[in-house]
């Protein structure tokens, strides 16, 4: 099986749309630019989403339009509905990312629709998107359990997992909106999915309420996963799934993976730069757990590397 890791750092949405300090699109715009200097493979830059409901991601149409041509990270943008697509396709993303639910409850409170009518808007989506030669990620939020509505089936998960990638959706990444996961549910349910559907399709996306995120990660990485959603310095958390804080750190993620022998192609060096941004723009984010001890260890490698410099001439 693969060693590279594909990592997407969703901090510029995920993370920044439930800060209590609204940052602006040109510094929202650094945090992105700092990412895809670390070489971050896949960065989620904004959502196209009501004003109203999220006043955090306005802005993300200047965005994706001051975003270097040239960068090799895929920018992708998060939406709910037809109109979010419009908007970003005139924005002119490449990819778009679309939330399906497990629970009737979350549904209602993120977009105010049915589980099905969510579904029903994302196979229009998926119908306009390989038309219009668009990547569409599909997340299946609260897959692991829901604040609303509590545990879920996993026979729910499955279904809505088969029926898209049944239908051509890109990835399927199964969101563990609010932390509740443990790592021995991750391996059961990633078990279950891959035995129908391999595992290049499948993600993972883990938030780190209690603690678990990068134990999930451990967990869904052993279980075959080679996608995982993370957020710079841990920022994040949903404005409608209360008790979810931030994503897991991605720092400790590309840390843990790296340590592993897993290849992420992420600079840490500039992964650092682009944890402290986040911390100094936001004033909140928590930075990774484990950033003292890599700052430490890049310093002390950065002096070998002078010291055998040295040596050489
Ligand atoms: N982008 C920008 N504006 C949008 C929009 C979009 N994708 N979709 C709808 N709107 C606007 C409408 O034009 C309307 O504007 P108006 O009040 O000025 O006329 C307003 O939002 C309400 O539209 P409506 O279709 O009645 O939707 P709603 O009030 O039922 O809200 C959503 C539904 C999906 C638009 C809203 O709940 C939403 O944006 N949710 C996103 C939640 C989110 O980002 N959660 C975190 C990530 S999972
Ligand atoms: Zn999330």
């Amino acid at each position: 099986m693969s060693d590279r890791v594909i990592i997407t750092d969703v901090g510029p949405r995920d993370g920044l749309q439930n800060q209590q300090k609204i940052l602006s699109p040109s510094e929202r715009l650094r945090l992105i630019n700092a990412l895809s200097k670390a070489g971050v493979p896949v960065i989620e830059v904004g959502s196209f989403v009501s004003p109203k409901a999220v006043p955090a991601m306005v802005g993300t149409d200047e965005i994706v339009g001051s975003l270097t041509a040239d960068s090799k990270s895929l920018y992708t943008a998060l939406i709910p509905n037809m109109k979010g697509y419009e908007l970003a396709v005139k924005a002119g993303v490449k990819s778009v990312t679309m939330v399906l639910y497990a629970s009737e409850s979350m549904a209602q409170k993120n977009v105010n629709m049915s589980m099905l009518q969510a579904e029903d808007v994302t196979v229009d989506i998926l119908r306009c998107a390989k038309q219009d030669e668009l990547e569409v990620i599909t997340i299946v939020s609260v897959a692991f359990g829901c604040p609303f509505d509590g545990p879920i089936d996993p026979s729910v998960v499955a279904q809505v997992t088969g029926k898209f990638l049944a239908l051509d959706a890109d990835r399927v990444v199964l969101a563990d909106t609010i932390g509740a996961a443990n790592p021995l549910q991750v391996r059961e349910l990633i078990t279950k999915l891959t035995k129908t559907h391999g595992t290049e399709k499948l993600g993972c996306h883990f938030h780190d309420t209690r603690a678990m995120g990068v134990a999930n990660v451990f967990a869904a990485v052993e279980s075959g996963i080679r996608h995982f959603d993370a957020s710079i310095a841990g920022l994040g958390g949903c404005p409608f799934a209360p008790g979810a804080t931030g994503n897991v750190a991605t720092e400790d993620v590309v840390m843990m993976l790296e340590q592993m022998g897993f290849d992420t192609g992420i600079d840490l060096n500039d992964l650092m730069a682009a944890s402290d941004l986040a911390v100094q723009l936001t004033g909140t984010a928590p930075g990774g757990r484990s950033k003292v001890w890599l700052k430490r260890y890049l310093a002390e490698q950065a002096e070998r590397e002078t010291t055998a410099q040295y040596a050489i001439n």
